[in-house]
């Protein structure tokens, strides 16, 4: 497996394996790989990629102030193995510093998808995710790139910006990984502690009992009754991300929530 850290070095790389005529996916995380995230490496290895190459890079610019960008949990050395046992034959390691030059004044800002939701409650959010994942795509150059639908507004913003700005790869989502007990896996459930993580269920339990005309305060109840702050609750389109009033097939219920200072995220798919 190759280890690079020098954006340049894995340019020259990408380029090369292109030419003899490798399919090249990529893989983009913030690190501190779990199931969620080899699912994805096993994702690129079911649709035949040749190589994967796995990003792990903690981006300063999708992060708001006063958000958990210093603390947010890292482990190169483990990383590298999990990425090495899952099968990735490239790892991608940039500093902060040699991914956003001196003076960096270039970014991406997708303007309809990302307005709501957590692009609503995380300002500037998108436009860090967008500009980082544009500069992923122009290093590697990937036959296609895979995303969790967890973050689901992520995915569809991310198609957005690949159709608008022609982008030449397909974005492959991958479903949600859950621990055994539904809850969502996520670097951030680090955080939480044992009776955190108890609470947390909710969110699992009340998306999954979510059926076709199924009210969404029901869901808002279950999730304050279990002590959990919510941030938002919404039903939209799957495709435009319009709010829907009706929950109904073709629509996606996302939850953003605070368990204790640990903001979760998850949805479902009707
Ligand atoms: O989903 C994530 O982990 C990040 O938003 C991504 C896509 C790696 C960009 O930093």
């Amino acid at each position: 497996m190759k280890v690079f850290t020098d954006p340049k070095k894995l340019q020259k790389w990408c380029a090369a394996r292109k030419l003899a005529g490798r399919k090249i996916a990529l893989v983009p995380t913030m690190g501190y790989l779990h199931e969620g995230h080899l699912s994805l490496i096993q994702k690129a290895k079911a649709k035949r990629a040749d190589e994967i190459v796995v990003s792990v890079f903690v981006n300063p610019v999708q992060f708001c102030p006063g958000e958990d960008y210093e603390k947010y949990p890292r482990d190169e050395k483990a990383d590298l193995a999990k990425c090495r046992a899952a099968g990735a034959t490239a790892v991608f390691f940039p500093t902060p510093k040699n991914m956003y030059l001196d003076r960096h004044s270039v970014y991406v800002c997708e303007e309809d998808l990302s307005k709501g939701l957590c692009g609503a409650r995380r300002p500037g959010h998108f436009r860090g995710v967008c500009t980082v994942v544009a500069k992923l795509f122009n290093l590697t150059h990937p036959d296609f790139a895979v995303f969790g639908q967890k973050d689901y507004q992520q995915v569809q913003v991310i198609r957005r910006m690949v159709r608008d700005l022609n982008f030449d790869l397909d974005i492959v989502m991958a479903p949600i990984v859950r621990e055994p007990s539904g809850l969502a896996r996520s670097s951030r459930n680090t955080y939480l502690s044992a009776e955190e993580k108890e609470k947390a269920l909710a969110i699992s339990r009340g998306l999954r009992a979510l059926k076709p005309n199924s009210k969404l305060s029901t869901l808002n109840s279950q999730l304050k009754s279990a002590g959990l702050r919510i941030d938002y609750v919404e039903c939209v389109d799957a495709q435009t991300l319009e709010p829907r009033k009706k929950v109904a097939k073709g629509c996606c219920v996302l939850v953003a929530a605070y368990d204790g200072k640990t903001r979760l995220i998850d949805n479902i798919l009707i």
